[in-house]
């Protein structure tokens, strides 16, 4: 029996942080190691042309959040994990779900509104049909399961969608895709605490992974809290939220209820948290730095990745040409 196949990607827009661990990496790496999946991961380079990154900016990236998601657990013995432009199918099946797709459908999309206004300069026609692309890296792989975040589960609609478009024009091929919501806790930004943590906010807001103990603790010693009495503050909910996630249970609960009786002392929580942090990722900075100081490995891996995931990518690629008269 094969297993049940889950694709995911990520763009290289920046180092990982803790939101993007906690809202996908870890699950990913839960996923490929209860090794009851065939995982594909890859890093969306093809997404990320569609914002402003610098092309050196681009090159850069896209290596450092390949060695940041080896150093975070995947596995590319149990994990089929590329980097997308390397696989020219992703595009090419692309086009042809450009060519089922309704400009309406992309229009009514929540991410390209948003995303189309923040960017009002460079409103490109693939910020419209990034969703797309993105239905193509699902389907090529044949993709039962998607983990995502709720923020892209309109996208999973429109893969459904694409999906169903094409095997009403040419025959039954693809399948449905189902989310993989799980339970993910809200990291929001340490600054501007009622929104989701974002490095487009500033890098104040944001923890990386790969931030020295040094700076973890200064981000957090800035970090928004409340003013006097201010019990359910939306600032210190988030760091004890972390906390829950990075430090010790009965110290969370201490913490949780000091602040319910008004008696935590902010200082305490951030500093514990800081130490909770910093150790939890010491051995993903090691593995980083090792990582990043072996391009040619790094390379190789990647490579090794791209091979595998385009056998499987060819294979589907030549029947959905026969399916629509290609061949
Ligand atoms: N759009 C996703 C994001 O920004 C990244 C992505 C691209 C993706 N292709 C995908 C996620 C395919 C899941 C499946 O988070």
């Amino acid at each position: 029996m094969s297993k049940p196949v889950i694709v995911s990607g990520i763009q290289p827009t920046g180092n990982l942080h803790i939101g993007n661990y906690l809202g996908a990496v870890k699950n990913w790496v839960e996923l490929q190691n209860s090794g009851k999946y065939d995982l594909y991961i890859f890093i969306a380079d093809l997404h990320s042309l569609t914002g402003l990154q610098t092309a050196e900016e681009r090159r850069n990236q896209i290596k450092v959040t390949a060695a940041e998601l080896l150093a975070a657990g995947i596995d590319p013995k149990k994990t089929t994990f590329f980097v997308q432009s390397e696989v020219c199918e992703h595009t090419e099946l692309g086009w042809i779900f450009n060519s089922l797709t309704p400009i309406a459908e992309l229009e009514r999309m929540t991410q390209y509104k948003d995303k189309s206004s923040r960017q009002q300069k460079n409103i490109n026609a693939g910020l419209l049909t990034y969703p797309i692309l993105q239905a193509a890296d699902i389907l090529l792989y044949r993709g039962q399961m998607v983990p995502i975040g709720q923020d892209q589960i309109q996208h999973l609609e429109l893969t459904n969608d694409i999906g169903r478009w094409f095997n009403n024009r040419y025959g039954v091929y693809f399948g449905e895709v189902k989310p993989l919501l799980t339970k993910i806790p809200k990291v929001m930004s340490l600054l501007e605490p009622t929104k989701k943590m974002s490095k487009s906010l500033g890098a104040g807001n944001v923890i990386e992974l790969a931030d020295e103990p040094e700076a973890v603790e200064a981000k957090l010693k800035k970090a928004v809290t409340a003013t006097e009495g201010g019990v359910g503050a939306p600032g210190v909910q988030n760091l004890l939220t972390l906390f829950k996630e990075f430090g010790p249970a009965k110290i969370h609960a201490k913490f949780s209820e000091d602040e319910k009786s008004g008696t935590i002392r902010y200082g305490d929580l951030k500093a514990a948290l800081a130490e909770a942090i910093s150790g939890t990722f010491a051995d993903f900075r090691k593995k980083r730095a090792e990582l990043l100081s072996d391009e040619k490995k790094l390379l190789k891996i990647l490579e090794k990745g791209s091979d595998g995931a385009g056998k499987v990518a060819q294979k589907t690629m030549s029947e959905v040409k026969k399916l629509v008269g290609l061949r």
